[in-house]
């Protein structure tokens, strides 16, 4: 299959995730899986849920009370609102944000981690986790600059 195409006819593990979150940037095969784990696991959903709340209060508090203006959030998944640059930049408009991620499907639906404030700054990234010298290496990962933009 082409790099470029998306296979929607298997599941994936993104857009499982999206799925249970309530998203909807998945299909059949993913919501299929996504029921599939929730009868194993009935409290999934559940779980999900207070992850983002935890990142979600977390993430309030760094920027509004201990100062934080630099976040590097490295597994972004699919954007689920509110997503940590609209929660950063709630508290603190200049609040700089890069995610990065390594699956090309969440590139694809990146658009929506982009609508950052004027002030601050929202990158995207495509890199991996273990390779932390192209995550800090990639274009809008370093010194501030006025860009907003997908690294590519
Ligand atoms: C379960 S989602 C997490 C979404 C979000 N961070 C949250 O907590 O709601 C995990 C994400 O990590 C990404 N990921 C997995 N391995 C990675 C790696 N080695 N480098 C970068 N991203 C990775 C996956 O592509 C997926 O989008």
């Amino acid at each position: 299959m082409p790099e470029h195409r998306i296979d929607t006819e298997s599941a994936h593990s993104a857009r499982i995730y999206d799925y249970i979150l309530g998203g909807d940037d998945n299909y059949p095969a993913d919501r299929e899986a996504g029921d599939a784990m929730c009868r194993e696991w009935p409290a999934l959903p559940v779980h999900m849920r207070a992850n983002r709340d935890f990142m979600h209060r977390a993430v309030r508090y760094l920027a509004a009370e201990a100062g934080i203006r630099q976040f590097l959030d490295i597994g972004t998944g699919i954007p689920t609102p509110p997503n940590l640059h609209e929660i950063a930049q709630a508290a603190a408009p200049d609040a700089r944000v890069v995610y990065v991620d390594n699956d090309p499907l969440v590139l694809s639906l990146s658009q929506g981690l982009l609508s950052g404030t004027p002030e601050g700054r929202t990158v995207y990234v495509e890199a991996d986790l273990r390779d932390p010298a192209d995550i800090l290496g990639a274009p809008g990962s370093g010194r501030p600059s006025t860009c907003r933009s997908r690294s590519r």
